[in-house]
């Protein structure tokens, strides 16, 4: 084929079809470059066509090159026009593929509940601040202890038999180094290093020997508290007890009773029962069928306690209690089972709505 010939404007119609044909092929942008360096690239076939252009004569080389640059151009707009559909086309997918579904629900992301024991330690520990009193570091107050502070400091002699009142779980660090049977341990630890007048709160976890049941276990937390100044009376102790307790149970008084009772580093002594709320007083497994359950200990600081601490008892009186976290739980929650606060079973936590 000579120059003429392949420069002819049928030739040049078959190419531009041709050409047209094979960009429309392409089905995506990097097929589309192929072809265009094919057509149009320096070495490209229409390229190369213009090269032939020497060869035509003279007189109709003008047309022949215009004719050339049309198809150039008719190639081109061609290529352009598809690559901005297959342009949009990309940016179609990708747009879809990154399409947030905001009807899709949420990702729930679990939160925590206070324990319902810390809860209400931090609600007794409030009531009181409220009154004046101070909580104790748990620190200054020592879970794994000695006798002297558990015991001895407290009144009990060596050889008292209430001792044998709270079986106590005895380490081997050494023969008078002991779990706390009692948080009372505070009121030695906090009384021989401050002088009155004196007003804390001291919770944190005490040991016992207990057969587990509904209502007992062998761990389980007290809250102590302690009021050491001039004039303290029996009466500010029972102002003071009734106060928290109508508090604590929503502002409604509940019937409570005060019981004359014993212990060696109070005198005197009572045990403060609040109505059983599972049978209100009637009588059922929860109150041991007494109707009633028991929810501290308390009474005078003992003489010979606040002269074991350097205090002189002659100037200064002083009240004591300390009270069962559990069973305040189980009191104002309707809980009967103690051993339910140990078991982390959400079901059971999930039920405590977080009140701070
Ligand atoms: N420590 C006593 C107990 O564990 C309670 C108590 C504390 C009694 C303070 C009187 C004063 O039972």
């Amino acid at each position: 084929m000579n120059a003429t010939t392949s420069l002819s404007p049928e030739h040049l119609k078959t190419l531009e079809t041709q050409a047209i044909a094979q960009l429309n092929a392409c089905s995506n942008l990097a097929e589309l470059e192929h072809a265009k360096v094919e057509l149009l690239g320096r070495s490209g076939s229409l390229t190369l066509l213009k090269r032939g252009l020497k060869d035509v004569p003279a007189e109709d080389r003008p047309s022949v090159g215009a004719s050339l640059n049309a198809l150039s151009q008719a190639v081109e707009s061609v290529h352009d026009e598809i690559k901005a559909r297959l342009d949009a086309d990309a940016l179609n997918a990708q747009l879809r593929e990154e399409t947030i579904d905001v009807t899709l629900p949420g990702r729930v992301l679990p939160v925590g509940k206070v324990h319902p024991l810390s809860q209400i330690t931090e609600d007794v520990c409030r009531l009181f601040e409220g009154m004046g009193f101070s909580v104790l570091d748990d620190n200054a107050c020592p879970e794994v202890e000695t006798e002297f502070f558990n015991f001895e400091a407290l009144n009990f002699p060596a050889d008292h038999p209430a001792r044998d009142m709270q079986d106590t779980y005895y380490t081997e660090v050494a023969s008078n180094v002991l779990l706390r049977s009692q948080t009372s341990n505070a009121q030695i630890r906090h009384m021989s290093q401050h002088k009155p007048p004196i007003r804390v709160i001291a919770p944190g976890r005490v040991y016992r020997n207990e057969e587990v049941s509904s209502r007992k276990y062998v761990l389980f937390h007290q809250i102590e508290g302690l009021y050491v100044d001039k004039n303290v009376t029996f009466a500010d102790l029972k102002g003071t007890l009734n106060a928290f307790i109508t508090e604590l149970f929503g502002g409604n008084e509940r019937p409570t009773r005060f019981r004359p009772s014993y212990f060696p580093f109070t005198e005197p002594s009572a045990e403060v029962d609040v109505q059983c709320l599972f049978c209100q007083g009637d009588g059922c497994k929860v109150c041991g069928h007494s109707g009633w359950l028991e929810i501290l200990g308390a009474g005078m600081v003992h003489p010979n306690v606040l002269e074991n601490c350097g205090i002189d008892s002659t100037v200064y009186q002083g009240f004591a209690f300390g009270m069962g976290v559990e069973r305040l739980a189980m009191l104002r929650d309707a809980i009967d089972d103690i051993r339910i606060f140990y078991t982390n079973d959400q079901r059971f936590l999930k039920q405590f709505k977080p009140k701070y």
